[in-house]
């Protein structure tokens, strides 16, 4: 569904992202780990195409698109969160996810819209809250959500897209423990129906464990491992650029 092929991104001699080759099948949950600074959202960069690489390509179902720009990528199926939050916080939580439903659909900007378009829009933007249970907070305003909230408004903000590919950085990040579990079933559903995958950054190994598929290890922009949790856990590499301490 999604490859990457010797993903290259250097800043003059640096290798920031250093010849990555991925692949994730669809349905297939892939969790990208790494230590602060390993590459992993320059990684998912290049994969949206916010930056062009150095080297390398980027498929979507086999395709070529590195040379797309990122909306014309979304508009294939592939979508993204942010590592910091991307939300309108003086607009409510339903107003935020119809606004994603409308930039997704186009023509979001004619004044004379269609009523049934407009109930078309409504709709998806609540079926896209049910599905991250934030229906009962669609008045607040988004500024006003807790973090664990606003974490799941960003995942009903990607959903409004329509993706088959989903990557996600950094998902639980200033989320409190006891919110942690709600959040983790929110994600775990997206891959259960329809065969979307995710590529999911996270520090947090437990949650990774809990939901990938495989792991893949980034270290110094280069994949040390990609594999089942089990192998890459078990891999003396791995623990050694985590310089020893315990996955
Ligand atoms: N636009 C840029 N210009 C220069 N250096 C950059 C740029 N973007 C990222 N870097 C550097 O590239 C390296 C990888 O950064 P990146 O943000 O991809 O890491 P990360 O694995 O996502 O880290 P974290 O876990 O902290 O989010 C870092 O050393 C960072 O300073
Ligand atoms: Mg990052």
């Amino acid at each position: 569904m999604l490859a990457t092929r010797a993903l290259t991104w250097r800043i003059g001699e640096v290798a920031i992202v250093d010849g990555v080759h991925l692949d994730l099948a669809p349905g297939e949950f892939l969790g990208v780990i790494g230590p602060n600074g390993a590459g992993k959202t320059s990684l998912f960069n290049l994969i949206t195409g916010l930056r062009p690489p150095t080297a390398g390509q980027v498929l979507l179902d086999g395709e070529d698109v590195t040379a797309l720009p990122p909306h014309r990528r979304a508009r294939r199926g592939l979508g993204r969160t942010f590592q910091s939050s991307s939300v309108f916080g003086s607009l409510t939580v339903r107003e935020n996810v119809r606004l994603a439903v409308q930039a997704h659909r186009g023509g979001s900007m004619k004044l004379w819209r269609r009523a049934a378009a407009d109930r078309g829009v409504a709709a998806a933007a609540d079926a896209a809250l049910d599905r991250v249970g934030l229906h009962h907070r669609g008045t607040a305003l988004a500024g006003t959500l807790a973090h664990g909230e606003k974490r799941k408004l960003e995942i009903a903000l990607l959903l409004a897209g329509e993706p088959r590919v989903m990557l996600l950085d950094e998902p639980m990040a200033g989320v409190s423990a006891e919110d942690v579990p709600e959040l983790v079933a929110v994600i775990r559903s997206l891959t259960g129906d329809s065969g979307r995958s995710v590529l999911m950054v996270e520090h947090h190994m437990d949650v990774i464990l809990e939901l990938a598929d495989r792991i893949a290890v980034m270290h110094h922009g280069a994949l040390l491992a990609c594999d089942t949790p089990e192998t890459v856990m078990a891999d003396a590499t791995v623990q050694e650029a985590y310089l020893g301490e315990a996955l």
